[in-house]
């Protein structure tokens, strides 16, 4: 029962299940949910989860990160608009967009009549960070709970016009979308890089990556080849087609490379 806990570190808890048994099987073995049963998800189980991905650590306890849950189905309507081809959002119960915000402290430094001598890069990469860390946490207690999620990076294909609509003011800027609702079907596992390449002792080598990114991608692509190859137009059709090839082609084209110049806009600075 976490309702005391919830209630102790916020005033007051949400009206939502409070039970929870151990994650790890379940985190082994998850995945992201793009397809969803037309069940509602219970607004009171949204803010609960919300609440528990605020539990998450924060850093300095800044509490740089904020959450918005997209109710009203204009809103909906106006954010599906700005997800490019990622139509499958527009099918899953429910939207949450999760900021960076860096206003909050900003306010604080003129509230308490103190200079803010931290207008670099770090306003902006600890609230990034910070909205990303209680995006996991957000995952994590959803799928406990039976839920699927996916987040959305598509949600900075067009920030300016995500900000108009969801009133975001300077310095508070999206840092991913969340799709979440009742799975229609079981998660499927994405094989992930050997641990050899991404867990290091004491210090980073990235030694034997070439053979290890070879075996990976034999491995990944006899258990889960990709159905469509991307831009076959231009780089063709190959008869393999591992995970290297698909991040190679994914990459070979920009994207989002007006986000930089949006975060400028909102006040951040980058030096
Ligand atoms: C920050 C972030 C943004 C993402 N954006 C998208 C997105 O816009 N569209 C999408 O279909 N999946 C998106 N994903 C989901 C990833 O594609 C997915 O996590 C990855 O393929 C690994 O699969 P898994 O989560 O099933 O293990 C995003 C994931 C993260 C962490």
């Amino acid at each position: 029962m976490v309702k005391p806990d919830l209630e102790t570190r916020f005033g007051a808890a949400p009206d939502g299940p409070m039970d929870m048994a151990t994650m790890w099987r379940r985190l082994a073995s998850r995945g992201s949910v793009r397809s969803f049963s037309e069940k509602p998800v219970d607004p009171a189980m949204i803010e609960t989860l919300a609440a528990l991905a605020l539990c998450s650590p924060t850093k300095s306890d800044l509490q740089q990160r904020d959450i918005i849950i997209i109710r009203d189905p204009d809103q909906r309507t106006a954010i599906h608009a700005c997800l490019g081809d990622q139509t499958w959002v527009a099918k899953a119960p429910e939207l949450l967009v999760f900021c960076g915000n860096n206003r909050r402290q900003r306010r604080i430094h003129e509230l308490r009549g103190r200079n803010f001598a931290n207008d670099h890069l770090d306003a902006l990469f600890n609230p990034a960070v910070d909205a990303g860390i209680a995006l996991s946490a957000f995952v994590l207690a959803a799928e406990e709970a039976g839920l699927g999620c996916c987040p959305v990076s598509a949600i900075r294909n067009k920030p300016e016009d995500v900000s108009r609509i969801l009133a975001l003011p300077d310095h508070v800027f999206p840092v991913a979308g969340l799709a979440v609702g009742w799975p229609e079907e079981p998660a499927s596992v994405s094989f992930r890089l050997p641990l050899s390449q991404t867990v290091h002792i004491d210090r980073f080598s990235d030694d034997g990556f070439d053979e290890a990114l070879a075996d990976y991608d034999t491995r990944r692509e006899a258990a889960q080849p990709y159905a469509k190859q991307r831009f076959s137009d231009e780089y063709g059709e190959d008869t393999s087609y591992p995970w290297s090839e698909d991040k190679a082609r994914q990459y070979s084209k920009p994207e989002r490379s007006t986000f930089g110049a949006f975060i400028r806009a909102i006040g951040f600075k980058f030096d």
